[in-house]
């Protein structure tokens, strides 16, 4: 339990509440939707069992596991190439982490408790000014590294344990306010009813990359964890539990976001990053209109536990690096976490800014922040997942994978060979016909 707890607290995170309904936004709704669902359990849930078997049969951590399983062969590259997408990641994730920071204290001083308030405005003033955009990114920065710096084992699982179903549950009372609002049939009919019309490839690869996103594949976060799994942990079982917590988080938020946007004159669906931090106050505002003390409350327990999710994938993240940096690089855990934090922050500055002063700031039409996001969850992301998925079904011995996977034919292995047909050929062949006209398509 706590293993599946530690690697949901990494699924689990801004990628459900924030991007998750960003991407619908950008992608037309409930279209989206359907292709992600497919795109989690086609590609997702077997690429997470991929992680884990590479992870639990090497004990170790990604680059190792290669190199083991591997030797003097180039697939040590996909370890790497998964701690460097790491690292990018976990550099603009800090500026979004460091919000959900601002808001909690913010909803603590009563500020997001004023009826009249135009929230859009409020969020666009706030990560608009440098000093405190790049001061809230940098005190969760310092957060992250205390804890990384000091090891995760334990604190992480026992948090995880605590805050998973706290944050359910708070989200689940709020889709229950969600219902009473005056956009709620506009937001439904976003949600639930797909327009074939608006598919492009772009939309197929966006809904693939946030699955990967979300689950926090190819970046050997899960991998690593995995290597902490014990004999007996069901690795498949482990992988459909993770995904279905992580897919019914980031649905429930799409049913709190759309219908509060569709509620809320001059927010509109496709308003990008600050989609979320742009309609969430309204929703407090608006649910509990004769009981502001109960929309303080909730307010405050709600960006609380945003910020705690943020935590545990930002650990999760950074662990990934530090820990390559302390074992291959012969530095000590301290010293290691202190590059890593100082390297991501050094590049969280100029995500920071470029909601502000480096806004005009562009490439390929994108601001530094906007380019981080794309290009590792369109281009990275994908790559390490196809790379995974063919190491596992082609050059990993087939008996080697049932052994894992049936925790050496103790479990029932009948759907062995469905699971193996989508590591071996769906996976790598859909990732790869996907990025191959997304790549092409974007250019
Ligand atoms: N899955 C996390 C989220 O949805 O917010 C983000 C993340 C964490 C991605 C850890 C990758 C990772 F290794």
């Amino acid at each position: 339990m706590g293993a599946i707890f530690a690697a949901a607290g990494s699924a689990v995170g801004l990628g459900n509440v924030w991007r998750f309904p960003m991407e619908v936004g950008n992608n037309g709704g409930a279209v989206f939707i359907l292709i992600y669902l497919l795109c989690i359990l086609l590609i997702g849930i077997p690429v997470m069992v991929c992680e884990f078997v590479i992870g639990r049969h090497t004990q170790t951590n990604m680059i190792e596991a290669f190199r083991r399983l591997a030797p003097g062969r180039w697939w040590r590259i996909i370890g790497v190439l998964g701690i460097f997408v790491a690292f990018i990641i976990l550099s603009y994730y800090i500026v979004v982490s460091g919000w959900t920071l601002y808001y909690t204290y913010s909803s603590f001083r009563g500020m997001l408790m004023d009826k009249g308030c135009d929230y859009g405005a409020f969020f666009n003033g706030y990560v608009s000014n440098p000093w405190l955009s790049v001061l809230s990114a940098m005190l969760f920065m310092v957060m992250v590294h205390i804890v990384v710096a000091r090891g995760v084992r334990g604190g992480i699982e026992k948090c995880s344990k605590i805050m998973m179903p706290m944050l359910l549950l708070i989200i689940a009372l709020l889709v229950l306010c969600a219902f009473s609002m005056p956009g709620i049939d506009k937001g439904l009919t976003f949600m639930l009813k797909p327009d074939f019309s608006k598919v492009t490839v772009s939309t197929v690869l966006s809904a693939m990359g946030q699955a990967f996103y979300s689950l926090s594949l190819a970046m050997g976060c899960l991998c690593t964890y995995a290597s902490y799994f014990g004999p007996k942990t069901r690795l498949v079982s482990s992988a459909l539990s993770v995904s279905s917590i992580d897919t019914f988080v980031a649905v429930l938020s799409g049913f709190i976001i759309f219908p509060a946007v569709f509620s809320v004159p001059g927010v509109d669906a496709d308003a990008g990053p600050g989609l979320v931090f742009q309609t969430l106050p309204y929703v407090f505002n608006m649910a509990f209109e004769g009981v502001p003390l109960l929309g303080y409350l909730f307010s405050g327990l709600f960006y609380i536990l945003l910020f705690l999710a943020a935590l545990t994938s930002s650990i999760s993240l950074h662990e990934a690096v530090t820990a390559y940096v302390h074992e291959n690089w012969c530095m000590s855990r301290h010293r290691a976490a202190l590059l890593v934090s100082v390297g991501t922050m050094s590049l969280g500055v100029f995500c920071c800014l470029s909601f502000g002063v480096l806004g005009d700031v562009t490439l390929f039409g994108m601001t530094v922040f906007d380019l981080f996001d794309s290009f590792s969850s369109k281009v990275m992301l994908p790559v390490g997942g196809i790379l995974i998925a063919i190491f596992v079904g082609w050059y990993l011995n087939r008996d080697l994978v049932y052994m894992e996977v049936t925790n050496n034919g103790t479990l029932s292995g009948r759907f062995f060979g469905l699971l193996f047909f989508l590591i071996r050929w769906v996976a790598p062949l859909a990732i790869c016909t996907l990025f191959v006209k997304g790549i092409v398509e974007m250019f």
